[in-house]
């Protein structure tokens, strides 16, 4: 097995939206989608559709919702022996705004995500060593998190840590145990407590980080692709231009695209540059994984560049 989501999955009900209603209103919407999300899922999938082989550690609730969120796994081939159902509880669910600039806002139920416990992770813990990379988001219970990590480092696994959505308490000690800890910049402002409205402001809230001896800091910027701070260097990721319809999921994209070329080379500035490829293909089609290219459409689209 390559890689090992220890995290989340959602329904996503996706509004596509003029404006926001105001207090009051009501306001008619010219769309709507339903699919299969969650950060963690999301990672997953971007992961397996370009040919990982991945195992998603998650739970599902006791609803119509958890049969399909488990048939969408293994339609991409992901291993499903450590996905669960919890009785009496919802599965996640994520209504999602998308505005007519492609730009999303999204609100989440966590449900089942709520129930994922250290006792999961024990359970599935022969299956996790034999990974070759852990991905870590914050839809889950943050003690699930902070041993996940752990057990990463206790078994020289490297750890990814999506700090998403972002918590301004995050115990820092963890976070430097993470090889790679990668914010967007609206978390690393929620982290940081510093502003980050342009490149200049997000480097110093970066070097905050770095300075705590954070390992590898990548923080993605959507349209302006990403920065990776190691510690020594600052490494600027380009953006690729494309028409933007829907933004949702990008980030999740940028990870499981990043961690699939990271098993596959080893080697990071590439790993980042087809992560910011695969997150801009992603951002051309509406959704969250269903916009994710499989490996012969994004080899096709990088052919194309
Ligand atoms: O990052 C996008 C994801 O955030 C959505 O799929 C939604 O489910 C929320 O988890």
């Amino acid at each position: 097995m390559d890689i090992a989501v220890i995290g989340s999955n959602m329904v996503d009900l996706i509004t596509y939206i003029d404006r926001m209603p105001k207090l009051g209103e009501t306001l008619e919407a010219p769309r709507f989608s339903i699919g299969c999300g969650g950060k963690g899922a999301n990672q997953a999938v971007a992961a397996a559709k370009l040919g990982s082989d991945v195992m998603m550690l998650t739970k599902v609730g006791d609803d119509l919702f958890a049969e399909n969120t488990l048939k969408n796994f293994q339609r991409y081939g992901i291993n499903t022996d450590y996905v669960v159902a919890v009785k009496g509880v919802s599965s996640g669910v994520a209504p999602i705004f998308v505005d007519k600039s492609s730009q999303n806002s999204i609100l989440i139920i966590k449900g089942a995500n709520n129930n994922l416990s250290i006792e999961d992770i024990e359970h599935a813990a022969d299956a996790i060593k034999k990974c070759k990379l852990i991905i870590l988001q914050l839809e889950i219970p943050l003690s699930v998190v902070y041993y996940a990590i752990d057990f990463g480092a206790k078994n020289n696994i490297p750890v990814i840590l999506n700090p998403a959505p972002a918590v301004p308490n995050l115990d820092i000690n963890y976070v430097c145990k993470c090889d790679f800890f990668m914010p967007n910049e609206t978390e690393l402002e929620i982290l940081t407590g510093l502003p980050v409205s342009n490149l200049e402001e997000i480097l110093v809230a970066a070097n905050l980080l770095i300075s705590k001896g954070l390992k590898n800091l990548i923080v993605t910027l959507g349209e302006k692709g990403a920065v990776w701070l190691d510690g020594k260097d600052i490494h600027h990721i380009s953006p690729y231009r494309v028409n933007a319809i829907d933004t949702s999921g990008a980030g999740d994209a940028f990870i499981g695209c990043f961690a699939h070329y990271l098993v596959k080379t080893h080697d990071i500035l590439k790993s980042l540059n087809m992560a910011s490829a695969f997150s801009a293909y992603s951002v051309t089609g509406q959704g969250t994984q269903v916009s994710y290219p499989d490996k012969t459409q994004f080899d096709n689209f990088m052919s194309k560049l």
